[in-house]
């Protein structure tokens, strides 16, 4: 070792400033015979910083720099954060070619540090998840009329706190978060919570701290090893304890579920997934052994129920609270919507799911905020092989984003993107006519397995509000930025309004 350090002078005894520049240059040189090996087949982008990659030039809303890119790279963009190569695809027909044309390859989900903290990093065989999952939905009437009365109890509850703030300001954001929240507890464990108890609160702190945290740990993603440094560990700590929380609360109910399990009375999504469990237990001990591998268990089951709360609360609440706000700025939209409710249901009655086809302007309604404000880049998807897209190539293993706000604000998609306008999901004749190209829920094998819950969710809140209340900004309130800020999806800012019995 001393003959060593006398050949690199470089090493002198304590002399670290030198280590470190080797250590720099070697890193470079590594990450540049990567890009080396990758060829020029792999999808373009910008020029990258050493080690960095494009991390630095993302700014804070990097959905808006990819989508920039895009335009000068082409769709199907090829980036470095750090050093992992992840590929963005900015328009509708890459994304379709991935998520339809190539859905076996595109399916996966990358093994993510993020996703290890929420669930097992998509290493099971989400397929037989998945199939059980859309099963028991579907037995519970998800989407249909049969499940409104749960949302409707919901929606209730809010439209009363709102009349309690007699027309004052307030900020909507807990409010909404506990009604959905609550949805999901009356699917999940067949129970309605009040909101003053304790153990729902337990459980709503918990999925707070889970989307406060969980977002800024985005960092760990990319260099992992960060997680054992103080300070920047924070988030990924918190984050952590409140997942405990979350999963010792849905473990509480599952062992409640077994106690008073009955397989000819169905209540929930746990006795829905008990039922599949033990079924294929049945299958499995009267086939061959060696087919006898048991893909569902209690463990997925927990997993399960983890994935529908985080996955369809957060993002439901955020596009409640974005419809709000959007409506506050824009009355001449909310004017329509309520003249077309009023018409259509007349003065008493609430709207059903079955009354949609007479709610076509309401309906784009919606449909302009999930446009308008989406969740930018929805859950990043995995390649399973080398593959290609758009004549491009992609190797096995490579993170894959679907940029949805590019697909949202892509101006050979739709006229002026970039201004709130349901008329754009009317045809000249006022009927609702959606593009083949909007997919708010994206497509294929990975697509929104709540897709139909989230929409009846949004109509029956929105009506039931709208129906009662003119959504109005404080008087003399600043004009908000519209702009939002990216957490794990994009959030509106902190916004207060007033709701105005009508
Ligand atoms: C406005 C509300 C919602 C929006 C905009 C939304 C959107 C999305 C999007 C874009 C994805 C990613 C699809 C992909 O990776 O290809 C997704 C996945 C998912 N969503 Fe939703 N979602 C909403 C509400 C819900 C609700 C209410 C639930 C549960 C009841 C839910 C459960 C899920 C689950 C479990 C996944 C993962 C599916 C998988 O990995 O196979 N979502 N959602």
């Amino acid at each position: 070792m001393a003959a060593f350090k006398q050949q690199l002078p470089l090493f002198k005894t304590g002399d670290f400033t030198g280590f470190l520049v080797a250590v720099l240059a070697v890193l470079v040189v590594c990450v540049s015979r990567k890009r080396r090996r990758t060829g020029l087949a792999f999808p373009p982008g910008p020029p990258a910083w050493p080690l960095l990659g494009h991390l630095p030039l993302l700014g804070g809303r990097p959905h808006v720099r990819f989508s920039e890119w895009s335009r000068r790279y082409g769709p199907v963009l090829g980036v470095r954060l750090g050093p992992r190569q992840v590929v963005v695809l900015n328009d509708f027909e890459s994304a379709r070619e991935a998520l339809v044309t190539k859905a076996e390859v595109f399916s996966s989900r990358p093994d993510l540090y993020l996703m290890r903290l929420f669930s097992n990093g998509g290493k099971v065989c989400w397929k037989a998840q998945r199939r059980v999952t859309d099963r028991a939905l579907r037995r519970l009437g998800i989407g249909k009329v049969t499940f409104e009365g749960k949302v409707m109890r919901e929606v209730d509850d809010l439209v009363s706190t709102m009349s309690d703030q007699h027309g004052g300001a307030f900020d909507p954001k807990y409010h909404v978060g506990v009604a959905v929240l609550n949805i999901i507890c009356s699917l999940v464990f067949g129970e309605h919570f009040n909101h003053d108890d304790p153990l729902f609160l337990k459980l709503f702190d918990a999925f707070e701290d889970i989307s406060h945290y969980g977002g800024s740990t985005k960092h760990l993603n990319i260099f992992p090893a960060l997680r054992h440094v103080p300070v920047l560990n924070t988030g990924a700590v918190r984050t952590m304890a409140a997942v405990k929380k979350g999963r010792e609360f849905i473990s509480t109910m599952i062992g409640q579920h077994k106690a008073t399990f009955d397989p000819s009375n169905i209540r929930d999504f746990i006795d829905a997934y008990l039922l599949a469990i033990s079924k294929e237990t049945d299958e499995n001990s009267s086939s061959s052994p060696k087919k006898g591998e048991n893909f569902l268990n209690e463990d997925e089951l927990r997993q399960d129920i983890f994935d529908l709360f985080i996955a369809g609360t957060e993002s439901t609440t955020t596009t409640i609270l974005w419809a709000l706000l959007l409506l506050s700025v824009h009355p001449e939209i909310q004017t329509k919507v309520q003249e077309e409710l009023d018409s259509a249901l007349g003065p008493y009655r609430d709207a059903s799911v079955l009354d949609r086809p007479s709610l076509p302007y309401t309906e784009a309604t919606i449909l302009e905020v999930l446009r308008f404000r989406p969740t930018p880049f929805g859950l990043p998807h995995a390649t399973t092989a080398d593959t290609t897209l758009g004549g491009l190539e992609i190797p096995a293993e490579t993170q894959v984003i679907i940029n949805r706000w590019a697909l949202s604000m892509d101006d050979r998609k739709w006229s002026h993107p970039d201004r709130f306008d349901p008329g754009r999901f009317l045809d000249p004749e006022g009927h609702l006519d959606v593009p083949v190209y909007f997919r708010p829920f994206l497509m294929g094998r990975r697509a929104c397995v709540g897709a139909h819950l989230a929409k009846m969710e949004l109509l029956l809140f929105l009506t039931s509000i709208l129906r009662r209340f003119t959504i109005k900004p404080p008087e003399g309130a600043p004009a908000q930025s519209l702009d939002g800020h990216l957490g794990i999806i994009l959030q509106p800012p902190s916004f207060q309004i007033c709701a105005v019995p009508r």
